[in-house]
């Protein structure tokens, strides 16, 4: 029996917003360093320290917007370490991520540079756990104000005379953990402080959210501070398979594990917007996921703090599920920022030297882009469930959008590590002429590109859609992610 797919296209209702699609930079391992930052002097070529490959890589995926300086990181930042000439920037250890030395070269100059070049909106998270009111009051002045002050002196004075735009602003980082071991009731007071004296025209405060299922973190901070917050921040990672911790050795049960946890983000979403609904029903909060992904055993020979791991068509498939995820959510999710950019976890590039390598997640990033800003269309659906450890759930995931120009996408995953799928989509206020796609998958699920090897992974055409009035037929081979056009 093929399975069964509604898109409706007359019911559109919600946008999906740009900053779904967002992204995650951190103080870490090689993510900032050598990843996205190698210095003016550096043989890699480089457009002032900023290096020039990356940052064409990631121009492809349109990067809406990009979060810094952590995670962990940002609870321990001081960020007039950062500023001035670069050879007077003190040094300090990085206590969360291995104990090194962080010289702090990569600044807040830096971190604009890079937003400038990349095209996207900055979201900077600011040091909660052991900063001061005054310290993060001061450092969004530096950035915005545009009047004489001494942060504006201090900021012309560091060769910056105009201010920078910012929207973004989150008030710490994980603070039921490394970002200060609060309780609920505490943060929402010390988050109520802080946001008091951050202002700013068009200012999103966001607050810290709740790790994975603490629900009752949402309830407290929504009865307690959704007056004064823009967005509440989520992060879940799905970490790995269930036998093997291994990025890339691993066999189906440890796949259909992943699947398994990757799609708890369902279910996270769907409780923690329930609670949201409640003191706020008319969704003027919003869910920013703004740490997820998955995490595996670090490659071998590799720092362990550094978390630096590879990346197989099974993190295309997880990458491809939550955004699916987000897109269906898009009344209350309004930010993403996969953890993280580069050489961190579940990254979009792996750098080695002056060698770079795409990851099978960045292809789905690029292969996602046209549902950026478009009209959520509400799908059903109706196919055979997977099952890992007594918990079944959908073998496919559907996400569908209609762009600004009336193109419609449908996004598909097939989550079955060996079994293709026959799909029969009810094309409902849809007219579409021609059916064109692409697709991502390869013959082994464990496949994935490395420096000698880096187009084992990417995308094809795809030539299995058929389209005959208001049905399309699709075959679905196992293990893959299509995306179709519908013109
Ligand atoms: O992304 C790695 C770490 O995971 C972040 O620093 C922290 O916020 C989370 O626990």
């Amino acid at each position: 029996m093929p399975s069964k797919l509604i898109v409706n296209g007359d019911q559109g209702r919600y946008r999906i917003n740009r900053n779904i699609y967002g992204h995650f930079a951190e103080h870490l391992g090689r993510c900032i360093y050598e990843g996205l930052w190698v210095g003016e002097g550096s043989p890699i070529p480089n457009t002032r320290g900023i290096r020039n490959d990356v940052v064409a890589a990631l121009k492809k995926l349109k990067i809406p917007v990009l979060r810094w300086p952590g995670g962990c990181f940002a609870d321990t930042y001081h960020w007039k370490d950062g500023i001035g000439p670069r050879d007077q920037r003190p040094s300090i250890v990085n206590i969360h991520w291995g104990g090194v030395t962080e010289n702090n070269h990569f600044g807040t100059h830096e971190f604009f540079d890079l937003c400038e070049q990349l095209g996207c909106e900055p979201y900077v998270c600011g040091n909660v756990g052991s900063g001061t009111v005054q310290e993060m009051s001061e450092w969004l002045q530096y950035i915005t104000f545009g009047g004489r002050s001494p942060m504006s002196d201090l900021r012309a004075a560091n060769g910056r005379a105009e201010p920078w735009k910012i929207r973004y602003w989150g008030v710490g980082n994980e603070n039921w953990g490394c970002g200060g071991s609060m309780r609920a009731e505490y943060y929402a007071d010390v988050y109520r402080q802080y946001q008091t004296y951050l202002r700013g025209e068009g200012l999103e405060k966001i607050a810290c959210g709740p790790n994975s299922s603490d629900y009752h973190w949402t309830e407290v901070l929504m009865r307690e501070a959704a007056w004064g917050m823009s967005q509440l921040a989520l992060h879940y990672y799905c970490g790995t398979g269930s036998e093997s911790k291994s990025a890339t050795l691993f066999g189906d049960n440890d796949w259909l594990c992943l699947m398994r946890q990757a799609w708890k983000m369902e279910e996270l979403v769907t409780r923690h917007s329930s609670i949201m609904d409640r003191y706020d029903p008319a969704r003027r909060v919003g869910l920013a996921v703004d740490e997820w992904g998955a995490w595996h055993e670090v490659e071998k020979g590799t720092n362990p703090s550094f978390l630096y791991q590879q990346n197989t068509l099974r993190d295309a498939m997880v990458a491809a599920l939550t955004l699916n995820i987000f897109n269906n959510h898009a009344s209350r999710v309004t930010m993403g920022n996969i953890a993280q950019t580069v050489n961190v976890l579940q990254s979009m590039c792996l750098t080695e030297g002056e060698k770079m390598v795409l990851t099978p997640s960045y292809h789905v990033f690029a292969m996602y882009t046209p549902h950026q800003d478009a009209t959520l269309l509400p799908t059903w659906l109706e196919c055979d469930d997977l099952e890992s450890r007594g918990e079944k759930f959908p073998a496919l995931s559907v996400s569908a959008s209609r762009n600004a120009a009336g193109k419609v996408h449908l996004s598909l995953c097939n989550m079955s590590p060996g079994q293709a799928v026959e799909l029969d989509c009810d094309l409902h206020g849809i007219k579409a002429s021609s059916v064109s796609g692409k697709i991502l998958s390869a013959p082994v699920i464990n496949a994935h590109n490395t420096f000698d090897k880096p187009n084992a992974v990417k995308p094809k055409g795809f030539n299995d859609a058929r389209l005959s009035g208001r049905r399309l037929r699709v075959s679905l081979p196992a293990h893959s992610v299509v995306v179709l056009a519908l013109a």
